[in-house]
């Protein structure tokens, strides 16, 4: 089985409104860990609700495994699906206890259960709590029981919906790294959805953008946010800095100077630039900046330079080796090849 599952021109139109979702082609190999990243109001909600089976679509096909869950002619009801699900919100049940919570979805003898519930538990890092009540359990605690429960009944593919929004940024990392070991550590094929461009870039082996329904790139981390198709996938994963430029094949002159591209361009462009790929020091080579503001974060430092035409801000990211402050005379100069956007299209390959 090449694939775990297989979405084919999704697309949801709810009554006399814009496509939710729109022409969605997905293909997530067992094992894969898949986010859907995306602004609000983007369709990532409704993409997982069809692939579980809470929605049928308007128009597209679905296959988990070797079947067709949804299409023209075939409706898979969810409860056949061997989909989990965990949300934003847990939805425990608030007067089960923890081991009746995971047991929930478990068919077979109780001895099967009890084993099944106990390795769960194991697994999650709970089994001193099997007795305890939903509300006698920490926030991450909660979110934990939720996962075991969606993992309980061995199912294909585990569908996350933001499921760390309501933990707080320290337990959030926490819980999300051990979520990511769980799965690993049981091979789970999981689609994840999230708002979060950190949390997508740590955790994803792949990331599908997604804006206004539409799938605007599909990648690795790595490749999303080096090789973004456009501009406003680039802004939206990361800081990008853009800058025109003339390009002549592989160089382009800007007001960095004349800088490398990846791709030969010609004509009038925009380079994107991430902070990181500027170095900035108290050299004589590279162009003149002043440092507007500095943001200081312990393992790096952030940067606003104003170059010396007076109207061109970057903003540049650097290690901790040499500290800058406002008003500091700097130079600056492009450490690595740009991406040229096509100032037109917006789009690397016009
Ligand atoms: N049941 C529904 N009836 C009508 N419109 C809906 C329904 N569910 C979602 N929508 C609309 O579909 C669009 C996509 O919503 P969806 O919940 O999928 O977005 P999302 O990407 O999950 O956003 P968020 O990040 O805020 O959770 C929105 O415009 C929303 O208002
Ligand atoms: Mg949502």
């Amino acid at each position: 089985m090449e694939y775990s599952l297989q979405a084919d021109h999704l697309t949801k139109l709810f009554n006399g409104q814009l496509p939710a979702v729109n022409d969605i082609t997905l293909r997530v190999r067992p094992g894969e860990f898949l986010t859907l990243l995306g602004p609000s109001g983007g369709g990532k909600t409704t993409t997982l609700r069809l692939l579980a089976g809470f929605e049928t679509p308007t128009k597209g096909r679905i296959q988990i495994g070797d079947h067709i869950v949804a299409d023209d002619s075939h409706f898979m009801p969810p409860e056949k699906r061997k989909i989990g699900m965990v949300f934003q919100d847990y939805a425990l049940f608030p007067h089960v206890d923890v081991a009746g919570n995971i047991a929930f979805g478990l068919r077979g003898s109780s001895k099967d259960k009890a084993r099944q519930v106990k390795r769960l538990l194991t697994l999650v890092g709970l089994t001193q709590f099997a007795e305890r009540m939903p509300y006698e359990l920490s926030g991450g605690q909660q979110q934990r029981v939720a996962l075991a429960r969606a993992l309980a009944p061995n199912p294909d593919i585990l569908l996350l919906d933001e499921p760390f929004s309501n933990l707080d940024t320290g337990l959030r990392a926490q819980v999300r790294s051990d979520v990511r070991h769980i799965l690993l550590e049981t091979g789970t094929t999981a689609i994840f959805v999230t708002h979060d461009q950190q949390e997508a870039l740590s955790l994803s082996d792949e990331i599908a953008i997604i804006f206004d329904g539409k799938l605007a790139q599909v990648a690795t981390p790595h490749a999303l946010y080096n090789r973004p198709v456009n501009m406003q996938v680039a802004k939206f994963v990361g800081d990008a800095n853009f800058l025109p430029a003339e390009a002549h094949g592989m160089t382009a002159d800007s007001r960095l100077g004349e800088v490398k591209l990846f791709h030969p361009k010609s004509g009038r462009v925009q380079l994107m630039i991430r902070p990181e790929a500027l170095a900035v020091g108290f050299d004589e080579e590279g162009s003149r900046a002043t440092v507007l503001w500095r943001e200081f974060y312990g393992h790096y430092q952030r940067l606003g330079l104003a170059l010396a035409d007076g109207t061109t801000e970057l903003i540049a990211r650097t290690g901790v080796d040499r500290y800058f402050q406002r008003g500091d005379a700097v130079s600056v100069s492009l450490a690595l090849p740009a991406l040229a956007y096509d100032s037109e299209s917006q789009h690397v390959l016009s």
